[in-house]
């Protein structure tokens, strides 16, 4: 078989390697356009698991490569004028260059042909000449561009700009980021050392940033000198060092992501960069590369047919190099947006850059470096007003809103029930909402509670609306202080167009199939072709429906609530002012988002006048309509908390979508939590996140890293109204306490976790 690698970087190397061993009789080529030592760039890193998985596939450049390994276990972040570091992380590096001579040494030792000094003009010449053509001339691919029709690249130039530099200034055994405020915006470097004496130095910042200091008209040695000066406490009088001399001009770079649609077309096969690529924050694209080679080489070599093997390829390796690439777009964009974390105190921004790719987890920094970790803790507990000392996990950190103390962060987000009869609340409510009381968690939501039966969702709903009401919620709240430590907290809400439907499981926003009520909106725009047209409202309606929050508020107030939620989101009466799909008024109350926010913040400041001072109010929002930029987007919704916080409202409850049938959202593990972050760290108010969160370690991890204050979880609450206590027995926290009948329970329940964390604990040392 004839082939030929194009580019003679890791991916093309390595495939010719692996393809040697397996085919000796193979003739191969390695087509490179510089020299052998001409590689721009200085250290890569690599791990040991991945050099292990690389000795299976060929022991003898895997033992070389591990001789030349630099072994790092901290990581250390300069920020305002301190130093943290943790421990653990076992990372390992090696000179590009160093990595490349062993490459070459060992592909030319099987007889691989390297042709150095040779521009790739088409690939299609290849493909004429050999029998297959491994295309891995890197992130620019020539030959993707050329087949571009083929595979169909998707290339996300990403914000930030950035240099790979190098430097003799030694960073010990810690993987360094260094932060650095300058006069033209804030700069950073991701800083390790890769052999005795030399240490990769990338500097990066914002585009604006890089605009600000000219960095695009200075030569090469202009921006080093600039760079040397912005990081000159760090350096030591070391210099900073450029090995990209043959490139012409500036050698800063916009990171490229690149994702192809197909990887393979004919004879042809994408490999390395060129197929795909992970941001250098997380270190893996020298992994992938080598793993996809050695992968590729396997199939060409066991499959029949080329066509087999390059299906193969594609589908074994692509899960892998989205999971990568996933956790590389988390990291990268973490840096893009890095300057939202800057006011952040140096022990929750350190914890927020370790934890930003979403890789590591709460438990998993624990395994690493549990000093740290605890430490951290203790910080957040402190903050939070707990005794001085108190080591327990942020979910366990206390909370106050006004004159409201919550014991703890879980909340148990709001659920609808549809079990009222006529609005109000039966014994379904008292025995549902009393268990979630004595679950554990510190705030407790109930239902969506209607502020009037045309404005209820569906039969089913709760009211705050007769007297009836008042006496059924009275009873239920005051069990809940009675009985428990929780507080709790009524959401009021109108349904405007999502109103007269059906209860949740005969078909969610589905009309109700006969005795239908006339529904209100912003617009008579309907929710569906099958849903009825709702009216317009008028001025009178807007004083009516204000009137009810008012009166429903005071109601809420009289049973004895802890605090109060207007719900403006999930596309009922207020969200559908908020967003522009479904608010087309042409009137005070449509078109500039100030229009479009006047009626939700007359409903909020005509509630807040009656709502007593010391108990605190929030707002749920949707923060993204999940139809892009015709919708509410996630920038613009920081723009909504902003003026909801100006109005003077406690705490942005961050939900997203259902505002839309068009609405197209991507889930995933807390998917809704990025939007409580920025509105957190953009205008500095209070949040809480929502949605698919599940594991005590996302709760703690959201909270330590400053993504929001508080955390609703609502599916696993229906499931497990005990999810508080179980998550504190499950993390070793004795301090959270089973109501006195359950104690026996609360015990087992401890001591089988005890055990359990024994075992795993030495399961990992056998
Ligand atoms: C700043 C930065 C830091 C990084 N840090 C890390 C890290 O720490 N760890 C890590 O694993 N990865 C890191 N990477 C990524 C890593 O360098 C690449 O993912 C890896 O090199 C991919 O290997 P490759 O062989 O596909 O591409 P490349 O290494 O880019 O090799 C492609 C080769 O093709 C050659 N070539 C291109 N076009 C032609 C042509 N027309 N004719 C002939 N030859 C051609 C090029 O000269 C080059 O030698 C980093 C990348 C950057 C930009
Ligand atoms: C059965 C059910 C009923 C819900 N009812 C309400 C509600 O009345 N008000 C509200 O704001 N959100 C409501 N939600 C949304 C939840 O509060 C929460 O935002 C959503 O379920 C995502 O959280 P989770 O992934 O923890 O379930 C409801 C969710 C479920 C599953």
């Amino acid at each position: 078989m004839k082939i030929a690698c194009l580019g003679g970087g890791p991916a093309g190397l390595y495939f010719a390697i692996s393809m040697k061993l397996r085919d000796p009789n193979a003739e191969i080529v390695v087509i490179e356009r510089n020299k052998p030592d001409d590689t721009f760039g200085w250290g890569v890193v690599l791990s040991d698991e991945t050099l292990t998985n690389l000795a299976a596939n060929d022991p003898v450049s895997a033992a070389a490569i591990r001789s030349h390994f630099a072994y790092w276990d901290d990581i250390a972040v300069h920020f305002k004028g301190t130093k943290t570091v943790s421990t653990g992380h076992g990372f390992c590096g090696i000179g590009r260059k160093q990595l490349l001579m062993l490459l070459q040494e060992r592909a030319r030792e099987l007889g691989v042909e390297l042709r150095f000094q040779t521009h790739v003009e088409s690939v299609a010449a290849y493909a004429e000449e050999y029998d297959l053509v491994v295309a891995a001339d890197g992130l620019n691919s020539r030959a993707r561009s050329e087949v571009a029709t083929e595979f169909e690249p998707d290339i996300d130039v990403r914000a930030c700009k950035f240099v790979w530099l190098g430097t003799h200034q030694k960073f010990g055994d810690a993987f360094t980021f260094i932060f650095e405020e300058t006069e033209h915006g804030w700069v950073w470097a991701h800083a390790y050392q890769f052999d005795n004496d030399t240490a990769t130095f990338i500097v990066e910042c914002s585009a604006e940033t890089w605009e600000k200091f000219g960095f695009g008209e200075m030569s090469q040695q202009e921006s080093i000198e600039v760079c040397q000066r912005i990081f000159a406490k760090h350096l030591d009088g070391h210099a900073l060092m450029t090995n990209a001399n043959h490139i012409r001009g500036s050698a800063w770079l916009s990171f490229p992501r690149v994702l192809c649609k197909r990887w393979s077309y004919r004879n042809i096969a994408l490999l390395g960069d060129a197929a795909a690529t992970a941001h250098f924050s997380i270190g893996s694209g020298t992994k992938l590369a080598l793993e996809s080679a050695a992968a590729l080489a396997e199939l060409v070599h066991t499959e029949k047919t080329l066509e087999t093997a390059f299906a193969r390829y594609e589908d074994e390796r692509r899960t892998e190099v989205l999971r990568l690439q996933s956790a590389a777009r988390n990291s990268l964009e973490w840096f893009e947006d890095v300057e939202r974390y800057f006011e952040l105190d140096p022990v929750q921004f350190n914890y927020s850059l370790l934890t930003r790719s979403q890789r590591i987890s709460h438990e998993n920094l624990r395994l690493r470096d549990k000093a740290w970790l605890e430490n951290a803790e203790g910080w957040f507990q402190e903050k939070a007003g707990a005794a001085q000392g108190t080591r327990r996990a942020p979910m366990f950190a206390p909370f106050r809103l006004r004159d409201m103390e919550l014991k703890n962060r879980v909340v148990v987000s709001p659920m609808a029930q549809y079990k009222a009869v006529d609005g109000t609340p039966t014994d379904w409510h008292l025995v549902h909402y009393g268990e979630r009381a004595k679950g554990g968690a510190g705030l407790l939501y109930i239902e969506m509670t209607c502020v009037s039966p045309e404005g209820r969702i569906t039969p089913g709903c709760p009211g705050f609306y007769a007297p009836e009401h008042e006496v059924a919620w009275k009873r239920i709240v005051d069990f809940v202080h009675t009985e428990t430590e929780a507080k709790i907290c009524a959401q009021i809400g109108h349904s405007g167009r999502k109103g007269s439907t059906r209860v949740g499981w005969e078909g969610t926003d589905k009309p109700l199939k006969n005795g239908n009520w006339p529904v209100l909106s912003v617009s008579d725009l309907p929710w569906s072709s099958e849903n009825q047209t709702p009216r317009a409202m008028t001025r009178a309606d807007m004083d009516l429906v204000r009137d009810q929050f008012v009166a429903a508020a005071e109601m809420a107030d009289r049973c004895g609530f802890d605090m109060l939620e207007i719900h403006a989101a999930h596309g009922y009466l207020l969200s559908s002012f908020i967003t522009p799909v479904t608010n087309n008024r042409t009137d005070e109350y449509g078109g500039s988002l100030e229009n479009r926010m006047r009626y939700p913040l007359e409903i909020y400041h005509a509630v807040r006048e009656i709502w007593p001072e010391n108990k605190p109010i929030s707002v749920r929002i949707s923060a993204n309509d999940w139809v892009g930029e015709k919708g509410v987007t996630p920038q613009e919704a920081v723009e909504v908390a902003k003026m909801f916080q100006q109005a003077g409202v406690d705490i942005c409850d961050v939900s997203a979508g259902q505002t839309t049938e068009l609405a197209r959202p991507v889930y995933g593990r807390m998917f809704q939590t990025p939007f409580s972050d920025r509105i957190r760290n953009e205008t500095g108010m209070a949040t809480m996140a929502v949605g698919n969160i599940y594991e005590p370690d996302h709760v703690n991890s959201i909270l330590l890293a400053g993504r929001a204050d508080l955390v609703c979880l609502a599916r696993p609450h229906l499931t497990d109204p005990y999810w508080t206590l179980r998550a504190a027995a499950s993390l070793g926290d004795t301090v959270e306490a089973w109501p006195d009948p359950y104690l026996p329970g609360g015990d087992q329940i401890r001591r089988l976790a005890e055990r359990a964390a024994e075992m795993a604990a030495q399961d990992r040392v056998v």
